[in-house]
């Protein structure tokens, strides 16, 4: 993702990031910056440690704010720096929290202000999140992984983290997260969970129909609206499986992603994944017919100026075989199809959705929305039809999310 990607989404919130030592401090720099790209307003707090990795000077440009290191800083009227500071925020990211840092909140230790402030905050109202970073080793020895547990279990959020080459020269588990995902975290962290314990399978993207082994028969849908539904319901809470069309696009964190190319390929992962699924949502644009053979050998000219002759056969209805599965008529899979059309948009989605058999049907007009970052929706369902005006296709699938989530949960949002 890029950091357009994430812009106002942290409009409001006020994050006290936290540094330990490690030489991921660099990339905390990063971290600040997307921060208040996002919208949020930073305090930084870094150990004496993490003084030795990046400057305080540094991180207070990047933050616009004067940076937090001793708890006997004498700046704050009542000398009580671990209390204003952990009062005002929305979370506390400690990025990079290195193996003694943990260790510390793990025995509540509190020498220094940062875990002082981590100690004081009130676990109800301010959460905390911890971005390990540390040589494979010390990621591995029992005394952290211990402390890892008893952190997780006296309510910090733990982050994973990445393999890879690391600073040691070594080369393992132990990385920090990159800057992008650590802010993806904490959106999603902050996001409502209206969709906790909820399995929701997704398709997305066009389907590509071989011709021959160099050909094929594809369409200008490019998955951006699937894959901003699938990100939207893992931030809901989701565990989430996206059936992805051939596109290019990075797949969102914490969503299982399976590539296919055909419509019949996005048939068979799809209807098996259904058997688990509560929820399906069918953004796919799948091609209606394909052709009848696909030939093994590139078709070639033969001189003669005459033309090959395709004859197609239609493709499978993955929405309409998965609407008419016995769980989704028992009501245990609530489905939710698409609607690309050019025209009369809302006659058009409402005989769509009797047709394909399912409780809600989104509409859009495929010509205005295929390749663009924006899109308008129309919801049609038995209340009646519900409009989501043009907007960024990350503000509409957060809308449709809670749309659906409303109607499956049967309470009024
Ligand atoms: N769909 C599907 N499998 C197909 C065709 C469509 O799962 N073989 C799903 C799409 O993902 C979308 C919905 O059905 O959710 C409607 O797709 P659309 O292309 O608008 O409609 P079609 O069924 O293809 O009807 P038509 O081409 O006549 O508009």
């Amino acid at each position: 993702m890029n950091a357009m990607d994430f812009a106002g989404e942290l409009q409001g919130r006020h994050i006290v990031l936290g540094l330990s030592g490690g030489a991921a401090c660099f990339k905390a720099a990063e971290y600040c910056r997307l921060l208040t790209k996002a919208g949020a307003t930073v305090q930084v707090v870094m150990t004496e440690a993490a003084c030795q990795f990046i400057t305080p000077v540094a991180m207070q440009a990047l933050s616009g704010r004067p940076v937090y290191v001793s708890q006997w800083d004498a700046r704050p009227d009542n000398a009580m720096a671990h209390i204003n500071l952990s009062r005002e925020a929305d979370a506390i990211v400690v990025a990079p929290a290195s193996a003694d840092f943990i260790a510390q909140l793990a025995q509540g230790r509190a020498g220094e202000l940062l875990a002082l402030l981590c100690l004081a905050r009130p676990i109800e109202q301010v959460p905390l999140l911890l971005a390990p970073a540390m040589n494979r080793e010390m990621w591995a020895h029992p005394a952290t992984q211990r402390n890892l547990r008893q952190v997780a279990q006296d309510g910090a959020q733990v982050l994973g983290v990445a393999h890879g080459a690391q600073a040691c020269g070594e080369f393992g588990d132990g990385r920090m997260l990159e800057a992008a995902e650590l802010l993806e975290e904490l959106i999603a962290f902050l996001a409502p969970k209206s969709l906790l314990g909820q399995r929701v399978l997704i398709t997305a993207g066009p389907t590509f129909e071989a011709i021959d082994p160099v050909r094929g028969i594809t369409n200008l849908s490019s998955g951006k609206m699937g894959f901003a539904i699938a990100r939207a319901a893992r931030e809901a809470g989701a565990e989430v499986t996206l059936v992805a069309g051939p596109v290019h696009l990075p797949t969102p964190r914490g969503v299982h992603r399976i590539d296919v190319g055909s419509a019949r390929q996005m048939h068979a992962a799809a209807t098996g994944h259904a058997q688990h699924a509560h929820i399906f949502i069918a953004t796919a644009a799948v091609a209606d017919w394909r052709p009848a053979s696909a030939a093994e050998h590139k078709i070639k000219k033969d001189g003669s100026g005459q033309v090959p002759q395709l004859g197609f056969v239609e493709n499978p209805d993955i929405l309409a075989d998965i609407a008419h599965s016995a769980r989704a008529q028992a009501g245990e899979l609530y489905c939710v199809g698409f609607a690309a059309e050019s025209q009369d948009l809302q006659a058009n989605a409402q005989a769509k959705r009797v047709r394909k058999g399912v409780p809600l049907l989104v509409a859009n007009l495929g010509p205005a929305t295929f390749g663009k970052d924006d899109n308008a929706l129309l919801l049609v369902d038995d209340e009646g039809v519900t409009e989501l005006p043009r907007a960024s296709k990350r503000h509409l699938a957060q809308q449709l999310i809670h749309e659906i989530a409303r109607r499956v949960s049967g309470l009024d949002a």
